[in-house]
């Protein structure tokens, strides 16, 4: 009898530290008996036993021990849609009426000797690198030429054909509902990031961008770039640039990793106490060729998917 008492009373006592905690009082999940978003054809797990794990640890740290890292160009926004290639940062500039036609034709070739060398299947980063530190500089470089206005940038943003992935507005929202911290690491264009995601409604104060921001003279007319160059091979260098950001967050161990790039691995480096991470990749293009590195490096690979689904499959699970 007296058994039984100590027992409910241990019972309740338990009930209560986890709502105290804010966590799910949830079994950890079968992937694909309880999370029916990870039937997708484009869903390619090497190891499901340990992506259930992780998936298990995030969920019992909960809302207080979450953060978001991801990537934007080609994360969260969309490669493609209806079966035409959409604009990266960059893209939306060159594609707009605010650069002459010489100098768009420039950044197109540029486009196609680096962007070919980006995705190179036969290229390590270490040979990759060099080439995109030219590319950044060649076509940053001709940006400044044209003598951009930042006050034209809500306009071609406008009329651009930017989207962001199917489900974005769900995941942007739950993120801030329970003010987990998102973290957006992008080698695009600081200023044109964040006029998309403020046109799109999702930024939000839990949401801090990262990238590459334009100098404007006091006339607002491009005149360089601030900081240090923030390309797809230097990620690693710029997240340990961001320790003070990551010190603050120390408490938030367990974290959702988004990116496309192999470069956007190293994206959580300047983290310092790391307890579960879920590394979630994006393969758009080359995918025969890419898959099974992809598969070595991401937990989880989206083949071709325009979708946050199955991160807001995991949200849904943790929040
Ligand atoms: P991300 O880090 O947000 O993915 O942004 C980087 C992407 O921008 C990367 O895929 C290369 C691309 N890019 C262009 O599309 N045009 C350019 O001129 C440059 C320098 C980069
Ligand atoms: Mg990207």
């Amino acid at each position: 009898m007296q058994a039984l008492h100590l027992w409910t009373l241990l019972a309740t006592y338990a009930v209560a530290v986890g709502q105290n905690q804010g966590q799910k009082n949830q079994e950890c999940p079968k992937l694909n008996a309880q999370m029916p978003e990870f039937q997708k054809k484009t869903v390619h797990i090497k190891d499901p036993a340990r992506v259930e794990e992780i998936i298990c640890g995030l969920i019992k740290g909960g809302a207080a021990k979450l953060q978001i890292i991801t990537d934007f160009d080609m994360t969260l926004s969309r490669f493609s849609y209806n079966g035409k290639r959409c604009p990266t940062c960059h893209n939306i500039i060159d594609n707009s009426k605010i650069i002459t036609d010489e100098c768009r034709k420039k950044l197109l070739q540029l486009k196609e000797t680096y962007y070919a060398i980006e995705i190179d299947p036969a290229l390590t980063i270490e040979e990759k690198y060099p080439y995109m530190v030219e590319w950044y500089h060649k076509s940053h470089a001709l940006l400044i030429e044209q003598g951009l206005q930042k006050d034209k940038f809500a306009e071609i943003v406008r009329e651009s054909d930017v989207m962001l992935k199917e489900g974005y507005e769900n995941f942007f929202d739950k993120l801030s509902e329970h003010n987990i911290p998102v973290f957006i690491f992008s080698a695009g264009i600081g200023d044109i990031l964040e006029e998309v995601i403020h046109q799109a409604g999702v930024y939000h104060s839990n949401v801090k961008v990262v990238s590459n921001f334009m100098d404007f003279d006091e006339n607002g007319i491009l005149k360089g770039f601030k900081g240090e160059l923030i390309h797809v091979y230097n990620k690693h260098d710029g997240a340990l640039k961001n320790t003070e950001y990551f010190k603050q967050l120390k408490d938030n161990s367990n974290i959702i990793l988004l990116g496309d790039s192999q470069g956007d691995l190293s994206m959580a480096d300047g983290v310092a106490n790391v307890e579960h991470i879920l590394k979630i990749g994006y393969l758009n293009d080359k995918v025969d060729e890419l898959l099974e590195k992809y598969m070595d490096s991401y937990d989880i690979v989206l083949v071709k998917d325009e979708s946050l689904e199955v991160a807001n499959s995991i949200l849904q699970k943790i929040l």
